[in-house]
């Protein structure tokens, strides 16, 4: 089954507890995502791009506004929605594979069946030789390939991405970027991923939706036109590619920053 969901004029207010100051994260943010679609969110450091994505995780709540999936009101964490979050909390008293066998240990399957589908995910991302390895032992690039397999192995029908690919060195990225862009294409996944990459956004996403600076609300949004989002590295060689990159540097006011 796939899933469409909705942000629906969200606001989110953090709160001091000790000196009662207020930050408001997100504001009047709306945004939807079609079953199987993939969105990428860019914004400015500290727009709430993290918080949105804990929102509609049902980690966090909202000040105001709805998060929908189906439809349905979400008022806390699912087992159809997989969350790679910013920092890729492994658990660190647990292997690579008892680590990416976490999420399956909820479902139905034998500890025979857990093993065998989580070591499938680590060959695919070429850490199979790594499964009895603690994340310590690991490195960053590492850890993030252990995440994203953890991520995918439960099979979600939405995936919620928070800068999955940033901690890999270049080559690797590619090849990563590719066998998620096939994955969960092929599965039919609903996808909102956030990334500080404007050539990634573009590569990966149907669409993308462009968040001003704190607090953060929807700016720009707009879909992505090229080939079939299987294939990202063909899509990086297409002229249009710059155009979009481009627009999103321009909506970023990018220029400003390098001045
Ligand atoms: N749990 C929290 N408690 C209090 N304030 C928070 C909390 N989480 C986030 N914030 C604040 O909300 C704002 C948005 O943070 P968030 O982590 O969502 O930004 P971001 O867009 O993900 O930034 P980055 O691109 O650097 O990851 C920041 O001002 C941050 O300090
Ligand atoms: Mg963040």
């Amino acid at each position: 089954m796939t899933s469409s969901l909705e942000l629906r004029n969200i606001t989110k207010v953090f709160t001091d507890r000790n000196t009662g100051n207020s930050v408001t994260a997100v504001e009047d943010m709306s945004f939807s995502v079609g079953a199987g679609e993939l969105v990428a969110v860019v914004g400015p450091s500290g727009c709430g791009k993290s918080t949105i994505l804990n929102m509609v995780s049902g980690l966090y709540g909202t000040s105001s506004g709805q998060v929908l999936i189906n439809g349905d009101e979400v008022t806390g964490t699912r087992p159809e929605v997989g969350f790679m979050l910013q920092k890729d909390l492994l658990l660190p008293w647990r292997n690579i594979v008892k680590n990416v066998e976490f999420g399956l240990e909820e479902r139905k399957f034998s500890r025979a069946e857990r093993r065998e589908r989580a070591m499938q995910e680590l060959e695919r991302m070429k850490l199979a030789e790594f499964a009895e390895h603690y994340p310590h032992q690991l490195s960053g690039g590492m850890r993030q390939r252990a995440a994203l397999a953890r991520t995918l192995v439960i099979e979600p029908d939405i995936i919620l991405l928070d800068e999955p690919f940033s901690a890999l060195d270049a080559q690797t990225k590619l090849v990563l970027q590719r066998h998620f862009a096939r994955t969960i294409a092929e599965a039919g996944v609903t996808c909102v991923l956030i990334t500080h990459d404007l050539n990634e956004a573009v590569i990966m996403a149907d669409r993308v939706v462009v968040m001003s600076g704190r607090p953060g609300t929807v700016v720009d949004e707009f879909a992505i036109e090229l080939g079939n989002r299987r294939d990202p590295l063909a899509r990086s060689m297409e002229a249009q590619t710059g155009v979009y990159v481009k627009r999103l540097f321009d909506t970023l006011h990018l220029e400003n920053e390098a001045a």
